[in-house]
């Protein structure tokens, strides 16, 4: 039973895309090189719900930036220097810490003279104990790109583990060397504490006792001749499952290589041809040329797949993690960004950005073999892509110049679409703790922040049910009542939803005459169903109280 349990959890874990949470981990790694000193790093968080508190705290010196915003959707950016970034191999303290009283997303970005790169920062939920690392040797995959290249930048990946808790973490890094000989070197972190090392190719695995949040890393990573850019990539724990998984590369990535991370051995294969891949971490001669073409690449086993490409580390999204709204967060918005949207191709014109559908000159790529297409859409500065009936892919794209990109999937705000954008709030049923009229039961239910409950439809009937059950069986009060002298029923709505009734759940002969009662209540007895009756409005009941759903709603906005 544990067991299974315990896979349960596991897999539950990480299969979640959805950025949003209340508590976040990260540290700026080095951008280029130390003694550039006109970088620029950034924190942006978007609140998601109104009256959020937000704390930013860099444990360095324990500078708590405490902001509280009354307003949903408001992005707060918390701007830093060059001196938070930590270039040493050493035990340190300059990690931040995001905290908030409501759920927030939370974007990182380096910015270096107009290049900015940016990552998600995984939400605390998402991280893990066990991390499988990427086997990177950069002298072979920057001697692939064909480049030309100083010496100075053969500097090998980097990982920035950063304890998550505010307990000592105990840490163990293996590796495996060339002649497949292992090693374990162990570490602990004070809280919230991290630890910087090189990686060439050797580590294979990061195991804590507790939770840390891993980052892979490169400075300086090779671009063009002679230029370069900073990478950053926040690693996933493994899911643990042996679900065959479909990955979509759009042509416009310009993929050079591909990284499998597993803990299996598996099949990876482009269409129908395969190469099977050990239990370790690989990287896989792209098969022949796929680089003008988009491609379609199944695994028989869940993996993380990169791309590789110069100046690029790009985690894919596999299409089981495809979500139904995400959230753009730029950094310059120019005409530099852009969305990459991956769709079902028959309801590609279901795609939404904001509160607009996506303008009619999209140029849509039908990629082949699959049902999908990708499209690149203008970036606004902040924004939603979202579909009102299926799960699509986003990433988030930088032009960098000269022709190079930098991306990174777009921030999931809900997995599951929705026809009238992203939901952060689902409705809600609470009952009232004490029993009071039906008018002091509004007064308590609007106090709430709520209303009294409104059951409009019979899948209504179904979600109050749900969570009234495990109260005492008793009577509560609805939203229902009727007019003083039509006395006709209405809904008493808080909101402009309409009043009229469509949907009644009368028990057998109610409601009685209106001078038996102009109020309505439900029966929260389940032999009775939960059906309602007339009721004078002076009685005393439970409130049963409702919360409407909630979006995320930009309306469109100035492009910048
Ligand atoms: C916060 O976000 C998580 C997903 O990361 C979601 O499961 C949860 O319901 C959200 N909580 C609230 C109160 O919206
Ligand atoms: C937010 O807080 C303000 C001031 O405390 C309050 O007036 C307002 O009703 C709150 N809004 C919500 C949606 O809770
Ligand atoms: C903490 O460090 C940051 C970044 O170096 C700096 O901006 C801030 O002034 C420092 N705060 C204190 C109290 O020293
Ligand atoms: C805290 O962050 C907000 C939002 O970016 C900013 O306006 C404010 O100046 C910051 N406060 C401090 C003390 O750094
Ligand atoms: C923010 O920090 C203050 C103390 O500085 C603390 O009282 C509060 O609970 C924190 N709020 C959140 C949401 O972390
Ligand atoms: C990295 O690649 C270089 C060049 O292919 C090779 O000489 C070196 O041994 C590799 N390092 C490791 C740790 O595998
Ligand atoms: C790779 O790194 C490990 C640990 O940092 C080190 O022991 C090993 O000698 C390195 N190998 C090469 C080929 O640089
Ligand atoms: C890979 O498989 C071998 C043999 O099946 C096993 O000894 C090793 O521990 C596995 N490595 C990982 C990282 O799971
Ligand atoms: C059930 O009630 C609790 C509070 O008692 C609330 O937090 C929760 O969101 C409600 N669930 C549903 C599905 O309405
Ligand atoms: C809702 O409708 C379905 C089918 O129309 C029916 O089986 C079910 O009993 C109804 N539920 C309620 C609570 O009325
Ligand atoms: C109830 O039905 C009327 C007429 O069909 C319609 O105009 C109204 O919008 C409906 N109300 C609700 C709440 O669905
Ligand atoms: C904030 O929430 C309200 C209520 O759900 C919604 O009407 C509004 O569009 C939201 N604002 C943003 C910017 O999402």
């Amino acid at each position: 039973m544990l067991t299974v349990l315990l896979s349960i959890l596991m897999f539950s874990q990480g299969l979640s895309m959805d950025s949003r949470g209340t508590s976040f981990i990260t540290a700026f790694p080095e951008n280029i090189a130390v003694y550039y000193k006109k970088t620029v790093n950034l924190l942006k968080i978007t609140t998601l719900h109104p009256n959020t508190t937000v704390n930013v705290t860099y444990m360095a010196n324990g500078t708590v930036n405490t902001t509280e915003c009354i307003k949903n959707g408001t992005i707060l950016t918390v701007y830093w220097n060059k001196n938070v970034e930590e270039y040493q191999f050493v035990s340190s303290n300059k990690s931040f810490r995001i905290t908030s009283d409501k759920n927030v997303t939370v974007l990182s970005v380096s910015g270096w003279e107009g290049r900015f790169q940016s990552h998600v920062v995984q939400p605390e939920q998402h991280l893990g104990t066990v991390y499988q690392v990427p086997a990177l040797n950069y002298t072979k995959i920057a001697a692939s790109f064909s480049l030309v290249m100083t010496s100075v930048r053969f500097l090998p990946f980097r990982l920035m583990i950063i304890n998550a808790v505010d307990r000592n973490n105990s840490v163990t890094i293996e590796q495996v060397d060339e002649r497949g000989q292992s090693q374990a070197d162990r570490i602990t972190l004070d809280p919230y504490k991290l630890f910087q090392i090189e990686i060439n190719g050797t580590v294979r695995e990061i195991k804590a006792s507790e939770k840390v949040a891993v980052l892979l890393t490169h400075p300086c990573f090779d671009r063009i001749d002679c230029s370069c850019n900073m990478v950053v990539n926040q690693l996933k724990p493994p899911v643990f499952d042996k679900i065959p998984a479909t990955f979509l590369v759009p042509s416009y990535f310009n993929a050079k290589q591909l990284l499998v991370t597993t803990n299996q051995s598996c099949s990876v294969c482009l269409y129908s041809n395969c190469i099977s891949v050990q239990n370790s971490t690989d990287i896989v001669p792209l098969f022949g040329n796929i680089i003008n073409t988009s491609s379609l690449i199944s695994t028989t086993v869940h993996v993380s797949l990169r791309l590789i490409s110069p100046g690029l580390i790009l985690d894919l999204i596999p299409t089981s993690m495809f979500s139904g709204c995400y959230l753009l967060g730029f950094s310059s918005p120019s005409s530099s960004s852009r969305a990459l949207v991956i769709a079902n191709t028959s309801s590609t014109n279901g795609v939404r950005i904001n509160d607009q559908p996506l303008n009619s000159n999209i140029r849509w790529s039908v990629m082949n073999g699959s049902e999908y297409s990708w499209a690149l859409v203008e970036a606004q500065k902040i924004g939603t892509i979202w579909h009102p009936t299926s799960k699509i892919g986003v990433y988030m794209i930088e032009r960098l110049d000269f022709d190079s990109i930098y991306g990174s999937p777009a921030m999931a705000i809900n997995m599951d679409p929705d026809g009238n954008g992203c939901l952060v709030t689902p409705e809600i049923f609470v009952l009232g703790k004490d029993e009071m009229s039906w008018f002091m039961s509004r007064k308590y239910c609007l106090e709430n922040a709520y209303q009294l409950a409104r059951i409009v439809a019979n899948n209504t009937v179904n979600k109050v049910v749900l969570n009234m059950t495990l109260q005492k069986p008793t009577e509560g009060w609805i939203g229902l009542r009727r007019g003083l002298y039509t006395t006709d029923w209405y809904w008493k709505n808080e909101d402009n939803f309409p009043s009229t009734v469509n949907f009644t759940y009368w028990q057998r002969g109610q409601p009685e005459k209106p001078e038996k009662g102009l109020c309505a209540s439900v029966s929260l007895d389940p032999r009775k169903e939960f059906k309602w009756q007339s009721a004078p409005c002076c009685s005393k009941k439970k409130p049963v109280c409702y919360g409407t759903t909630k979006y995320l709603t930009y309306s469109d906005t100035v492009k910048l």
